[in-house]
């Protein structure tokens, strides 16, 4: 019920409305609206109270929840439904929990703080309270798990779409899947799956994005690698603000769903050509770390598969299914 409140408070938001008319609006007493709104203070909603106004909800862009996630997120299949946690060990862990009982496609887990984060290549995740976008998506895609890749290739896609409509930055995707905002890292991508020979049971697609780290807030490895939005807009712009997480993962889900939809469709291409012209990998000379040694040579393309197509110093061009990559 109290967010009933909000979202009549959230309909009117920076106006006053009075307590009178929720309690017609939601048919209970103006005293029981009055604990609702005491309820929501108390998880950290700005209302303003006026004796003859009534309530009006101040712009907080730092509530971060299942409801402020869900508000006015125009999407039909992804986040249908969102889970969100205080904490978790990590949301694709607790997402493969879930992927063995009954779950809807599109599920949607978030936590705002993973004591268990986990990356690529068997690397832990920073995942500070507050500061970052910590989920992972539950999906049943109807592909051949070869395809798997175009998934990931689809989320990075998603990530700098959303990043560019809501903020205008110069986002880029380094192969495989890494999101740089001013050659830094900014988002992270891990996606794991359980499969037969012929099909996929259940893939997890792990999102982490960086939005309001100060500098500190990394561990003291990542400082000089690692960015945030924050941390981008004070460096560059000197700006020190908050950015609404909330808007950023409804930007994002709303992107993927677009994107899914062509993967539904099999028009990998698009996506493919997308991710072509986001990347700052391809033409470049680059180092692969395949296992324990590094090779040098150039990014040519991507194939159908998100397989890096490279261009050893001797000549030989090989596909690479995964790896890391550092930019020269
Ligand atoms: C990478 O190494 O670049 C991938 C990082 C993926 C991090 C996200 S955060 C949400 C989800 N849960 C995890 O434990 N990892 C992914």
């Amino acid at each position: 019920m109290k967010y009933d409140v909000l979202k009549i408070l959230k309909d009117n938001e920076d106006n006053f409305i009075s307590g009178t008319k929720i309690s017609k609006m939601l048919n209970v007493s103006r005293t029981q609206i009055w604990k609702y709104i005491l309820e929501l203070k108390n998880i950290g909603y700005i209302i303003e109270s006026s004796s003859n106004k009534g309530y009006k909800l101040i712009k907080n862009e730092d509530m971060y929840n299942d409801f402020e996630i869900k508000y006015k997120m125009s999407t039909n299949l992804i986040g249908n439904e969102v889970m969100f946690f205080e904490t978790l060990d990590s949301t694709n862990t607790y997402a493969k929990i879930l992927a063995q009982k009954e779950f809807e496609n599109g599920t949607v887990i978030v936590a705002d703080q993973q004591n268990m984060g986990r990356g690529r290549l068997g690397r832990t995740w920073s995942s500070v309270k507050g500061k970052g976008i910590w989920m992972s998506i539950l999906l049943k895609p109807d592909i051949i798990p070869s395809k798997i890749q175009i998934i990931t290739l689809a989320a990075a896609v998603s990530i700098v779409r959303a990043i560019k409509e809501l903020y205008n930055l110069e986002v880029k995707i380094k192969w495989p899947n890494d999101i740089l905002l001013d050659g830094k890292k900014l988002s992270g991508i891990l996606t794991e799956m359980s499969c037969s020979i012929e099909e996929i049971n259940y893939l997890v697609l792990g999102i982490g994005i960086n939005i309001n780290h100060i500098s500190d807030d990394f561990p003291f490895e990542l400082r000089d690698i690692a960015t945030s939005i924050r941390k981008y807009y004070y460096e560059k712009f000197n700006i020190d603000k908050i950015f609404s997480r909330s808007d950023i993962i409804k930007k994002v889900l709303i992107s993927f769903e677009e994107i899914y939809k062509l993967i539904t469709e099999k028009e990998f291409d698009v996506i493919i050509n997308e991710w072509r012209v986001n990347s700052c990998t391809l033409g470049k000379k680059i180092e692969v770390n395949d296992f324990s040694k590094k090779i040098s040579g150039i990014a040519l393309d991507i194939d159908d598969e998100g397989r890096l197509i490279f261009k050893k110093e001797n000549g030989e061009i090989i596909n690479i299914l995964s790896g890391e990559v550092s930019l020269n």
